[in-house]
């Protein structure tokens, strides 16, 4: 315990770079993306391991953007094993060959994570808004040879979830342990394309049972990430907010989740002047929304209050314009009738790519 009784976080999501070679769009990175420029150095990431490792994190995604563009990359593993903290490289695949996998494997690098679009070439790549298919392909390779698990990440949604079963089956060939079947969350660059990637929910319904069939005859590991505007439930975002995960983005700024760039009043602290144990158990950021006694109507007096933190706040104030809002995602939220009206009344429209510069 800290000092003042807040338990220490569990997990890192080091976010090294924005910058990514993809265009994805249901990117829920922020609309304004860190430049180069202004990213945290090497030293920088050095000491924040070291610090995150003395705090008690025991896990750290090594995440972005596309964490490869950073040359430093295999430092920022070593430093995050020297502080006792267990690795895994967030990628989409693209520059990860076996001489890249090998240096990051002698710095330490335990596991990886791939993001794959769908389950063939054509489709992921139009996704991707760039080739990418076969350099996913060939990464899984190399993480197998190396033999680290692996994992992937698929963000799922109106243009890939019919191929469900596809993407599962691509998951086993290329002897993944696991897949994230993450149904997309409407922040950042997602948001903006939320016409054009929100499920039917016949759709939904049948890559439910093409998870279950898959789960009764197969040992792959399949988390499937609710698709909370059609759940009628809140999400336990994060855990709890300042509960289990801190956040470092590029430039340093620290927050307690890693869409909360957003929240106008929220003024994240920045890991280059303040410690990360005074930012996780003093900062005003990462205690606004900490426990149950900021909560309001129906969350205050909800059995359900210590189960999913009263939903994500992220989620409240890009529906409300205010982040202590009961999440409009439970059907108990006064505002729940904007996600009815979403989900009752499918629009459509064509992908706006994310193309940073352009
Ligand atoms: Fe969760 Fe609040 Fe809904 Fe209760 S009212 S289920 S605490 S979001
Ligand atoms: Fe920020 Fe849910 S995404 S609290």
């Amino acid at each position: 315990m800290s000092p003042q009784g807040v338990e220490p976080p569990w997990a890192l999501l080091a976010e090294v770079t924005h910058a990514c070679p993809l265009h994805c769009p249901y990117c829920s990175n922020p609309l304004e993306l860190v430049r180069r420029s202004a990213e945290l150095d090497t030293a920088e990431w050095v000491r924040l391991m070291a610090e995150a490792g003395d705090l008690g994190v025991v896990h750290a995604h090594i995440s972005g953007g596309e964490p490869l563009l950073r040359p430093d990359l295999a430092e920022i593993v070593a430093a995050a094993e020297r502080a006792g903290i267990y690795t895994q490289l967030v990628t989409s695949g693209v520059g990860l060959d076996a001489d890249r996998l090998g240096a990051l494997v002698d710095a330490g690098l335990h596991s990886v994570q791939l993001s794959v679009q769908d389950a063939t070439a054509a489709a992921s790549d139009r996704i991707a808004g760039r080739r990418s298919f076969a350099d996913k392909e060939r990464a899984a390779e190399v993480v197998r040879a190396a033999g680290l698990p692996l994992g992937l990440n698929v963000v799922l949604h109106r243009h890939n979830l019919t191929g469900l079963d596809g993407i599962i089956r691509l998951g086993v060939e290329w002897g993944a342990e696991r897949i994230e079947l993450a149904n997309t969350q409407f922040y950042g660059w997602a948001l903006r394309n939320r016409a054009a990637l929100l499920p039917g929910r016949e759709a939904l319904a049948a890559a439910e049972e093409t998870v279950r069939r898959w789960r009764e005859r197969s040992p792959i590991e399949l988390i499937w990430v609710v698709p909370d505007y059609y759940e009628g439930v809140a999400k336990p975002c994060m855990g709890g907010w300042g509960n289990r995960s801190i956040t470092i983005a590029p430039d340093g700024r620290v927050l307690p989740c890693p869409v909360a760039y957003a929240l106008p009043a929220l003024s994240p602290p920045n890991a280059r002047d303040h410690s990360l144990a005074w930012i996780w158990a003093h900062s005003p950021a990462f205690n606004a929304y900490r426990g149950t006694e900021w909560m309001r109507e129906p969350c205050r007096t909800c059995p359900q209050r210590e189960v999913d933190f009263g939903g994500c706040r992220c989620q409240a104030f890009a529906l409300t314009g205010d982040p202590a809002r009961t999440d409009p995602a439970c059907r108990l939220s006064p505002d729940h009738h904007l996600i009815r009206e979403l989900t009752e009344t499918p629009a459509d429209a064509d992908f706006v790519y994310r193309r940073p510069g352009a």
